[in-house]
């Protein structure tokens, strides 16, 4: 990863552990969980282990499922160089056919973190992962925001683009867009509810990260500590939320 890509994604990472953090606690108080102080986890395109490492290192059980066998065997060295390869489980597969690798309601905590948009089915893998959650188990969604494509383009002078982002079924700006597909926030809202999830919080992740002149992430530690003190203090504002490059969503399985 070049380093200012490392950087931007190190912006995006404290955004949303400063959401996840409260929810991990929330989980462990909670009674449903029977008491347990490990939760089970499952990772839905956990990659190379970016949120599995931490999680494991925290104590807590990980099932990463990816379909890439490069992220996993990258997951593997990273889980054995931090000493937790007895408590990360990698299984190669997709959100798309979780239910044969994942029991029903056998999960505390349900992270879907740049997945869903490569699946082919949204709603349908949605369902089916909040299927593994446990009663009051919570899910941790992360999925680009069509908006912040739309944004993006325009300002960046592809107009054309913008108003395909704006107006195609999948958010994408043209037949080049690497991405498959995004979402608007209402959809997805619509989306998680339609599932059963009830939505506890929406937060708005990298508002400023992707649109502020490199030097400011790539920079003294100084301002970058400053620009996630930034976009902590305006990710649930919906007027910056709105043009999120991504929107995180917890919401919980009743
Ligand atoms: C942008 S990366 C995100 C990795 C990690 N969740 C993170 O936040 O750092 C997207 C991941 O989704 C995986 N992926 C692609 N298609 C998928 C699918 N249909 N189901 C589950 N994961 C998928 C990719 O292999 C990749 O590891």
């Amino acid at each position: 990863m070049a380093d200012l890509t490392r950087a931007r994604s190190s912006v995006r990472t404290a955004v949303v552990w400063e959401a996840l953090r409260p929810a991990l606690d929330d989980l462990l108080a909670d009674p449903r969980g029977g008491g347990r102080t490990e939760l089970e986890v499952l990772d839905v395109g956990g990659g190379t282990g970016g949120f599995a490492v931490p999680l494991a290192q925290s104590g807590h059980r990980v099932t990463v499922l990816d379909p890439s066998p490069d992220a996993l065997a990258s997951l593997g060295r990273r889980v054995a160089e931090a000493g937790v390869a007895a408590q990360v489980r990698a299984v190669q597969g997709d959100a798309d056919n979780l239910a044969a690798v994942a029991a029903p309601g056998s999960f505390d905590l349900l992270l879907c973190h740049g997945a869903l948009e490569h699946t082919d089915d949204p709603a349908a893998s949605l369902a089916a992962a909040l299927a593994t959650l446990r009663p009051g188990g919570a899910l941790s969604l992360l999925a680009a925001n069509r908006n912040a494509a739309v944004f993006a383009r325009a300002i960046s002078g592809h107009v054309v683009g913008a108003r395909h982002a704006l107006e195609d079924p999948t958010g994408r700006w043209g037949a080049s867009d690497p991405l498959p597909r995004r979402f608007a926030p209402d959809d997805l809202v619509a989306m998680l509810e339609a599932a059963g999830a009830r939505v506890l919080a929406i937060h708005g992740v990298r508002v400023f990260s992707d649109l502020v002149p490199s030097g400011v992430v790539e920079g003294e530690a100084a301002a970058r500590e400053d620009l996630v003190a930034l976009e902590s203090a305006v990710a649930e504002l919906p007027a910056f939320r709105a043009i999120a490059t991504q929107l995180h969503v917890l919401a919980v399985r009743p």
